[in-house]
């Protein structure tokens, strides 16, 4: 077993909390979020207790992927601030013991950024190295892109530039081209670009989309299924491909192993949980822990467009079984960030808890996540219970993929069925403005905000719940600062873990040993339930509802009702 297993490093101890920046907190009363509106919120977010903040990407982008367009990296967009807010931030929330990591985005760029403007430009350019361009092919005299590449928006890899007259890849929108790991040059940008943020006092990065820098250079026709338009959804060409682990070891050995820094890499693309110790792991691994999606869709949302709201279930065993997967390959290996929602999901609350019973089942929700093996990560608004949006304009879902994803299926489904599949998936559920207050645009900003206020902010906000002892925003308060004290901690880090009953349908239990043993008991179902309990209960950490109802080594769940014990093992 590696030895790092046993270090009690900064960033297994901290509590993440996820910022989107527009969304967050609008300080100079344009409708957009801004850092200085974080910064005025870190009092705030210290709190809470939270100490490692995530913050989306706040670069000079066009905003046709709300940030994650970057057309300078080193420069802050000017609706965010500018480059003295972000070191002031740095400053303000360093003072606080809060740590900042930024996002950063590897697989593209913005088709408006300098190297890409130059790649279609010049032929001569060493940029053009940059980018994955590639020349038409033509099939019976028609010009087609160079293969049948499905990407995650809904449209071909492809788009056509005609300056250069050739295509380049883009597996995300098509104003973000997709840059060229294997070229060493490309990856010195990039290497110097992390430097120039660590060195500027960032204490690490999420790294977006990071399992798709390794192509597939053959660029060969997928031979999977194909879709109506003749393309082919083969994430295997451009996901955790051999070479990623090598670009990212060579970021390591040059960047991140000179600091002390954390890194988190997202990885979708189906990666096993063995496949990313090759990123994470304690022994070989490059980067501290990867982000995967495995227990962010198990309500069966994800492909739902055609299903009623009754048949979209939590499927509990498959949540534990995931966790567990990941678990047993992680246990003294790696470690692991955990996480319910972020800005790609919908809210948590309304996929594995309910707006009905909103104040039991976000307690609950937070409880599991707190104490399972890893660093957490709270999604802005879910410590006040914030839910999917009550949209009835298709026009406010105004998103790159939910647009793309509407060209492609408007002809298939009526609207009264489009706007029920993205009231239930669009990302834009997450990014609807952080509900400060019950004034008008929940305290937000001053004038509309450029994302439409959640119409339940009058009953779920910050203000309100800070008077409420019994609110949501109290009791993760009580949550956080039990998971933060030391011998629980090093339960958490440490100690076995293990799901009791993994098998149970309704109900997620799990024991977590080590000097002050917990055991999770965490009613997943807005119906009634009953858990046997086998261990000896010394005391009750954390519950959500008032009475305890027990009966002879049986606890009776009501809906959503959690119990963190400390027990005898
Ligand atoms: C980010 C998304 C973004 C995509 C392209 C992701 O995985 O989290 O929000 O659209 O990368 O940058």
């Amino acid at each position: 077993m590696d030895k790092q297993h046993t270090v009690m490093t900064w960033w297994k101890k901290a509590i993440g909390y996820i910022i989107y920046p527009s969304a967050f907190k609008d300080s100079n009363g344009d409708g957009i979020g801004d850092l200085q509106g974080i910064i005025s919120k870190l009092d705030y977010l210290k709190d809470l207790g939270v100490d490692l903040l995530w913050i989306c990407p706040f670069f000079k982008s066009p905003m046709d992927d709300n940030g994650y367009d970057v057309s300078d990296y080193q420069k802050v967009d000017p609706r965010f601030g500018d480059n003295d807010d972000f070191d002031l931030l740095i400053k303000e929330a360093h003072v606080r013991g809060i740590r900042i990591i930024i996002d950063f985005v590897l697989n593209h760029t913005s088709d408006e950024h300098p190297w890409f403007i130059e790649a279609k430009n010049n032929p001569n350019s060493p940029k053009r190295e940059y980018y994955l361009m590639l020349p038409p092919k033509y099939v019976d005299g028609n010009m087609m892109p160079p293969n049948n590449w499905k990407g995650f928006f809904s449209t071909s890899t492809w788009s056509y530039d005609e300056q250069s007259n050739l295509y380049y890849m883009h597996i995300f929108s098509k104003k973000m081209p997709d840059v060229n790991w294997s070229n060493p040059d490309l990856r010195n940008e990039y290497y110097a670009l992390a430097r120039y943020y660590l060195d500027k006092g960032v204490d690490g990065f999420r790294l977006d989309a990071l399992a798709h820098l390794a192509r597939d250079l053959s660029f060969s026709d997928s031979r999977v299924a194909l879709d109506e338009n003749g393309l082919a959804f083969d994430m295997n060409r451009y996901s955790n491909r051999p070479e990623l682990f090598d670009y990212m070891r060579e970021f390591k050995d040059r960047v991140f192993a000179h600091y002390d820094c954390v890194t988190i890499g997202e990885v979708g693309g189906g990666i096993s949980p063995e496949q990313s110790l090759k990123l994470s792991g304690y022994e070989n691994g490059s980067i501290s822990m990867v982000f995967n999606f495995d227990t962010a869709w198990e309500n069966g949302a994800y492909d739902s467009v055609t299903k009623k709201d009754e048949e979209l279930v939590t499927n509990v065993v498959k949540l534990k079984t995931n966790f567990d997967r990941w678990y047993q390959a992680c246990d003294g290996k790696a470690w692991m960030p955990l996480y319910w929602d972020n800005h790609d999901h919908p809210r948590v609350l309304s996929q594995y808890g309910s707006v009905k019973y909103r104040k039991e089942s976000a307690k609950m929700l937070i409880t599991t996540l707190l104490f399972m093996y890893g660093t957490p990560f709270i999604y802005y608004g879910d410590e006040i219970g914030m839910s999917n949006v009550d949209y009835t304009d298709i026009d406010d879902f105004n998103d790159v993929s939910a647009r793309n994803y509407l060209a492609e299926n408007k002809d298939k489904y009526d609207l009264a069925t489009l706007l029920r599949f993205l009231r239930r998936t669009s990302r834009l559920n997450a990014r609807t403005p952080m509900q400060w207050s019950n004034e008008k645009y929940a305290g937000f900003s001053t004038v509309t905000p450029s994302q439409k206020v959640n119409g339940n902010y009058l009953e779920v906000n910050v203000e309100d719940q800070q008077k409420d002892e019994d609110s949501i925003l109290n009791y993760y308060k009580k949550a956080i600062a039990l998971r933060k004290q030391e011998d629980i901690a090093k339960s958490v880090i440490f100690g076995k873990f293990s799901f009791v009953d993994i098998a149970n349908n309704d109900v997620i239990c799990y024991v977590h040993e080590g000097s002050r043993p917990l055991l999770l008991i965490a009613n997943f179902r807005d119906h009634e339930t009953r858990f046997p309990i086998k261990f000896k209960i010394k005391r009750t950490l954390l519950h959500n509802y008032g009475e305890e109802l027990f009966e002879k080594g049986v606890v009776a769940l009501r809906p959503f009702e959690c119990y963190l014990f400390e027990v005898d093992c």
